[in-house]
Formats: C-alpha cells, structure tokens, sequence
C-alpha cells in the first residue's frame, strides 16, 4: 500500500516499484509502532482527533505492537515501506478511523524519528558491549600484572613494560568508545516529531508531549534541520568504526602474537580456525574477520558524509539509504564484540622476555638524575650499546668496567638496572607499566563499568 496516489493516473511498473522501496526498513517496525502511539495519544489529548477515535486507534496499535513484537506482522510486497505497512495494518484492526493516524505528521520527520528511536536503543545496547570488552580485558591484565614484556614503537622493541599494561591500553579505548556512545545518544535522544514534511504544521501539535513521552530530551527546534539532518547516524556511525578500528588493532597484535616468530599467544581450540590444505595449521580467523570488517566500517563511515554533503534542504529520498549503513555498522561491531571477548578468553599468553636494550632509557635517566643533560646522557647509552655490540654481547652482560668507562658517574648498583625487572620497578610516572599502575587503572576501569 502507499501513503498517497490521490493526485496520480498510473502507476509504477513493477521493476521501478522494486528500485524505490527498501525492505531494510522493516527494521524499524518496533519503534515506528512506538513513535505512531506516542502521536496518537497526543492527538487525542490536544482535541485534534477524537478522543474516542484516538482510543481505539491506540487499542489498534498495541495490538499491531504486539503482533510486531511476537514475531507475528506480516509485511506485503505492496506496502511501500516499513510506515505504509503500518498504516495498512492498522486499517485491517480499525477499519477507516486508521487513516487519522497520519494527521499532522509526514514520514520525513516519522522516519527520522524511527531512526533516532532504533540508534538510542542500539546505543545503549554498545555501550553495555563495551563496558563488558574492557571488563573482560581487564580480567585478563590482572593475571598478567607482573608478566614482563617489551613495549613498541615503530614495531621495534622499546622500553619494558607489562602485558597487564598492554591489555589496558585496549580497555581504556573501549571505555572512551562507550563514552563517546553515550555522548553520541543526547543528540540522538531528541525529537523530529511535529516537523511534518519540512516546516510544521497548522493543527496544534504539542511536540513536547510526544517528546517526553517517548522519553526524549526536547523537541529539535528547528523542523527544517529535523527532517533534513543525519548527523545523528553519522556519529552514529562513527561511533562503531572508531570502536571496531580499536577492536582491528587488537585484532592484529593478536595475529602476530600467534605467529611461531613472536610466540606470544596460543589460541584455545575453541577459537582457532583449521587449514583446508595445511594439517598443521591452527588460524586467528577471528582477529582477522575483525581486522577486515573494519575497513568495511570505515567505508560506512564515508558513505554517511557523502550521503549528506550535496542535499539542498530539507528531506530527500537519498536519506533512505542512511538505514542501511546505519545497521551494517551498528550489527557488525555488535557481532565483534562477543567475538572479541570469547577470542581473549580462549588465549593463553606466555611472551618471551624483552631484549635486555630495553632498558637503556632508565639507564640515560640514572645519568640525569646525577645531572647529566638527557642529550649527553643519551649519547653515552648509545655508545656503551654500540660498544657492546662491537665485542658481541648485549647490554645485560655489560659490567661496570663497560658503565665506567662511557661515563664515570655510573655506580656499580646501576647494573641491577640492566634486569628488566627492576627497570619496570623503578618506574615513577602515573599510568606507566609497572604492577602498582596495571592494579590501580584495574580498580578505575571496574569502578567505571560497573
Ligand atoms: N523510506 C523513506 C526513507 O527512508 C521514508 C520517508 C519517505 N518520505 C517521502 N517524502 N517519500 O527516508
């Protein structure tokens, strides 16, 4: 069925009828239903529809409500889309009063608001994905609070820290993406509704009933912006490709971390993918699923902007393709998290030690500390390492004659420094790798989630 053809001689053939519609929209069904009985019942409490006509058009909706909930509404190839079908259903319960149920609304601002109906759920639902990929990260950090490990830069080895640090890093992105959500759904969470078409409309409609009824902030003050602008599903959008880019550099770590030439991890059977040809093999197909879905969300991301970007004022029928980016984003990071958190489950980690070179900035920093100038103290590291290097050995093996000899303010209880393990406990700055730091950013990221 469509919402118009009063002023039309023909119509569509079907292949044109099949271009036009969009079944992705369906999607919206719950919270169309939602969206019409909250208009409803402010058209019956503002005398513009009967109130008994407003009744049994709300009785008619809780029942389709029902229906749509249970799994039980039935679309038909005719309905033009996700409104139409509603109306359509509708008509079948009420007979004729249905057609008041459109009075002082146009699908331009219905259509936006069943968006930003769905994204607020979606939203909140991310959020709680979230909140539980850091908790799960951070179970695993506090198992490895003491694990020794390099950190990078440049994929070279850097300083030491531990593996409980490395994790975190990944659960303080997850928790800035929750919040990043979460300050995302006040822009979401306001109301179109009572825009109509493009610029309102001459019957009195309080839209600030049918906005706090449906539990949002305000009504959007301007009906032009309401109907025309999708920042909401851009932010939206980008909400899930920030989190899943993050979750697509874990991912990777991850599938390094299993290959034989860093031996970081072992991946558990439960998460291990097998080799059609290769008997031996034992895949990260998990990470590397994330890893690439992400690009694809990236892609959502541009489309978004450039969906927008050439439309004059108000609606146009391009909005229509937003709903399709907007799931495919906001179903993909929803599938990755639970696949992220089962993978990190199913890990064993057991990283080898960093090379003992690891330590050479706490040695520059002893130097500093005795009033050496960084610049010159860095150079002395530099070249005790090169010297070590000439005769073949590595800087734990160096003695105090090597210390002494590029520098005479080293004390021979610098040596303990050349122990990994001690350059970790010497570390003083806040948020850095050592055990204190892993266990207190532990404690913050629960008390945060929970
Ligand atoms: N299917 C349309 C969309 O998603 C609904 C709004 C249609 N509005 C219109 N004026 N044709 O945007």
């Amino acid at each position: 069925m469509t919402l118009w053809g009063g002023r039309f001689g023909g119509s569509m053939s079907q292949e044109t009828w099949d271009f036009t519609t969009d079944e992705s929209d369906r999607r919206l069904l719950v919270v169309d239903i939602i969206g019409s009985i909250a208009h409803v019942i402010m058209l019956g409490k503002t005398g513009i529809i009967e109130t008994n006509v407003a009744a049994d058009l709300e009785k008619g909706l809780d029942q389709v409500l029902a229906e749509a909930e249970h799994g039980e509404f039935g679309f038909e190839k005719s309905d033009e889309d996700v409104h139409s079908a509603v109306e359509r259903r509708l008509g079948e319960i009420v007979g004729d009063s249905a057609g008041s149920l459109h009075t002082g609304r146009s699908r331009n601002d219905q259509v936006a608001l069943d968006l930003r109906l769905y994204l607020s759920r979606s939203g909140h639902a991310q959020v709680k994905g979230l909140g539980g990929l850091a908790l799960t990260l951070a179970k695993l950090a506090e198992g490895h609070v003491a694990t020794v490990i390099p950190s990078y830069t440049h994929l070279q080895q850097a300083q030491t820290t531990t593996l409980g640090h490395h994790l975190l890093a990944y659960a303080w992105m997850a928790l800035r993406s929750a919040d990043r959500f979460d300050d995302a759904l006040k822009r979401i969470e306001i109301s179109p509704l009572g825009a109509g078409a493009a610029s309102g409309s001459t019957l009195p409609l309080d839209r600030e009933m049918t906005s706090h009824e449906l539990g949002f902030s305000e009504p959007m003050a301007n009906s032009l912006d309401a109907v025309a602008t999708r920042d909401f599903v851009a932010e939206y959008v980008f909400c899930c490709a920030q989190a899943m880019t993050e979750m697509s550099r874990l991912a990777e770590e991850i599938v390094l971390w299993a290959t034989k030439e860093f031996g970081w991890i072992r991946l558990g059977d439960k998460v291990s993918t097998g080799s059609s040809a290769l008997p031996q093999k034992r895949n990260p197909d998990i990470a590397e699923l994330i890893r690439g879905r992400a690009a694809t969300l990236a892609g959502d991301v541009a489309a978004t902007l450039a969906l927008q970007k050439g439309l004059p004022l108000a609606y146009n029928r391009d909005l229509q393709e937003d709903k399709r980016l907007a799931f495919h984003a906001d179903d993909t990071l929803a599938a990755a998290l639970p696949a992220m958190i089962e993978l990190l489950e199913n890990i064993d980690f057991d990283p080898p030690p960093p090379s003992s070179e690891t330590v050479s900035l706490d040695l520059a920093e002893t130097l500093v500390a005795r009033g050496v100038p960084f610049r010159q103290a860095h150079n002395q590291v530099g070249k005790l390492i090169a010297s070590l290097e000439g005769s073949g050995r590595s800087l734990n093996e160096a003695t105090i004659d090597d210390l002494v000899h590029v520098d005479p303010r080293f004390k021979s209880e610098d040596l303990d420094l050349l122990d990994p393990e001690q350059s970790l406990a010497r570390r003083v700055t806040s948020g850095s790798g050592n055990s204190e730091s892993v266990l207190q950013q532990i404690s913050e990221i629960r008390r945060r989630v929970l």
